[in-house]
C-alpha cells in the first residue's frame, strides 16, 4: 500500500488523502458516495466497523439525560479496524435534545467573551449581538431581493476556553476565557463513557458550514497533552469525513457525520489526519432534528437543558437546513501541566536572560492545516 500511495505521489505531486479530498469535493460530476461508511446503517464499512461496548457505569441515566442524552448502555457505538482508539457514537442524543445544542451553538457561544471569526475585522461592539442582530431577517421568510449576509449567515467559527490562535497555531495561557459549563458537562459525560474518566473541556473550536463549505487536511496537535482524546460533536446538515493516517500518504477511509453523531479521536488515533470536504442534505431518517422542537416538552426536567423556546427555534431551524456545526472539545494540558510561558518566571535565566529549565516546545505542536484549499478555517 505504502508503495502504491508513494507512485501516486511520484505520478501527480499529490498524496492519496488530498486525491481523496478533492474527489468527495467535486460537484460536477457529483462523487459516487457508495464507498462511504455509514455508521447509522452499517452501509460500506467493508466489514471494518466494529460495534463498541461502551461504560455503562461510567454515567448514571440521570446524569446522562440531564446534558441530552439517552442512557449510556443504549449508545450505538463503533470502533474502526485499522483505527484503534477511535470511536464513533450515531447519535446518543434524546429526541429533542438537539435543539438545545443547536441554540447553544448559533445564540449562545458566539456571545463574548467568546472569540469569532467576525472579531478579525469588526469591533467588539459591532460583534456584541450577532443573534439579535441577524434573528429578524432569518426569521422572516426570503425576499426575492437579494438582502446582504446576516452575521450569524457570515459566523465561520468561534473558539471558546483557551481560545486557538490562528497564526501562531498555539493555545496561551493569557487568551482564555470561562469554558461554558454546559458543553463541559456534556464533554465530560461522554468522555467518561469512552473510558477517560476526568476530562477537562479546556477549548472548543466551532466550526459553521455552508453547503458549500469544506475544511482542510490536517492534524489537531496545538494542544500540549495528547492523550487526551478530542471530542467531536455535529448538528445540522451531514457531512463527508475523512480520516487518514499519520502520513498523507496513507489512504482515508470516508465516512458519514449525520446531526448528532459524536466522534471521539484518541490514542494512537488522536493524531491522525483528517478533514471534511463535503456538506451534504441529511438522509430522510436523519432529517428528524429539523422537527425535534415538537417533543422537547418530553425532556427530563432537571437537566441543564432549557427549553428553546418556538421564536428562536424559529430561527435554528432555518440555519440549519443549510448548515452544518461542528464543536470540536480539547483538553489542552496534561494534570499539572502549564504553558511553557507560564513556567518562564519560576524558572531561572541563564546570563543572557534566556529563559531555561522548561519543558522543550518540541511536542507543543501545531494544528497544521496542511490543505492548499482551505488553509486554516472553514472554506467556503
Ligand atoms: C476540527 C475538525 C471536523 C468537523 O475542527 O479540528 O476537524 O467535523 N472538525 O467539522
Ligand atoms: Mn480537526
Amino acid at each position: 500500500m505504502a508503495k502504491m500511495a508513494a507512485s501516486v505521489v511520484a505520478e501527480s505531486g499529490e498524496d492519496v488523502f488530498r486525491k481523496m479530498f478533492k474527489f468527495y469535493k467535486r460537484r460536477e460530476p457529483p462523487p459516487d458516495l457508495k464507498e462511504v461508511t455509514d455508521f447509522s446503517s452499517g452501509a460500506a464499512s467493508g466489514g471494518k466497523i466494529v460495534p463498541l461496548k461502551l461504560d455503562p457505569a461510567a454515567v448514571s441515566d440521570e446524569d446522562a439525560a440531564r446534558v441530552g442524552l439517552h442512557p449510556v448502555r443504549d449508545w450505538r457505538a463503533f470502533g474502526l479496524q485499522g483505527y484503534p482508539g477511535f470511536i464513533f457514537i450515531s447519535n446518543p442524543f434524546l429526541r429533542g435534545s438537539q435543539a438545545f445544542w443547536v441554540r447553544q451553538c448559533l445564540k449562545t457561544y458566539p456571545q463574548k467573551p467568546n472569540v469569532c471569526n467576525l472579531d478579525m475585522h469588526m469591533s467588539p461592539c459591532d460583534t456584541q449581538d450577532i443573534w439579535a442582530r441577524s434573528a429578524q431577517a432569518l426569521r422572516s421568510p426570503p425576499s426575492e431581493k437579494r438582502q446582504p449576509k446576516t452575521l450569524l449567515e457570515r459566523l465561520r467559527w468561534v473558539t471558546l476556553g483557551y481560545h486557538y490562535n490562528w497564526d501562531t497555531k498555539t493555545y496561551s495561557a493569557n487568551s482564555y476565557t470561562p469554558f461554558p459549563p454546559d458543553l463541559h458537562m456534556l464533554s465530560s459525560r461522554i468522555t467518561a463513557a469512552c473510558g477517560f474518566p476526568g476530562f477537562r473541556s479546556e477549548a472548543a473550536i466551532l466550526n459553521y458550514y455552508r453547503s458549500d463549505s469544506s475544511l482542510g487536511i490536517h492534524v489537531d496537535e496545538s494542544e500540549l497533552d495528547h492523550s487526551r482524546p478530542l471530542l467531536s460533536l455535529s448538528f445540522g446538515q451531514s457531512a463527508i469525513f475523512l480520516l487518514g493516517g499519520s502520513q498523507r500518504q496513507d489512504p482515508p477511509t470516508a465516512m458519514f457525520m449525520h446531526s448528532g453523531d459524536v466522534m471521539l479521536m484518541s490514542g494512537p488515533s488522536r493524531l491522525l489526519y483528517h478533514a471534511v470536504p463535503r456538506i451534504l442534505p441529511p438522509p430522510r431518517q436523519h432529517a428528524a432534528f429539523l422537527d425535534e422542537l415538537s417533543c422537547s416538552c418530553a425532556l427530563p426536567t432537571a437537566n441543564v437543558l432549557e427549553p428553546v423556546s418556538q421564536e428562536d427555534w424559529d430561527v435554528c431551524s432555518r440555519y440549519i437546513q443549510s448548515s452544518r456545526v461542528n464543536m470540536t472539545v480539547r483538553q489542552v494540558l496534561g494534570p499539572g501541566q502549564s504553558f511553557p510561558e507560564d513556567l518562564s518566571s519560576a524558572h531561572q535565566t541563564d546570563d543572557k536572560g534566556r529563559t531555561v529549565g522548561y519543558q522543550d516546545d518540541e511536542n507543543s505542536g501545531k494544528r497544521k492545516r496542511t490543505c492548499s484549499d482551505p488553509v486554516g478555517t472553514v472554506e467556503t
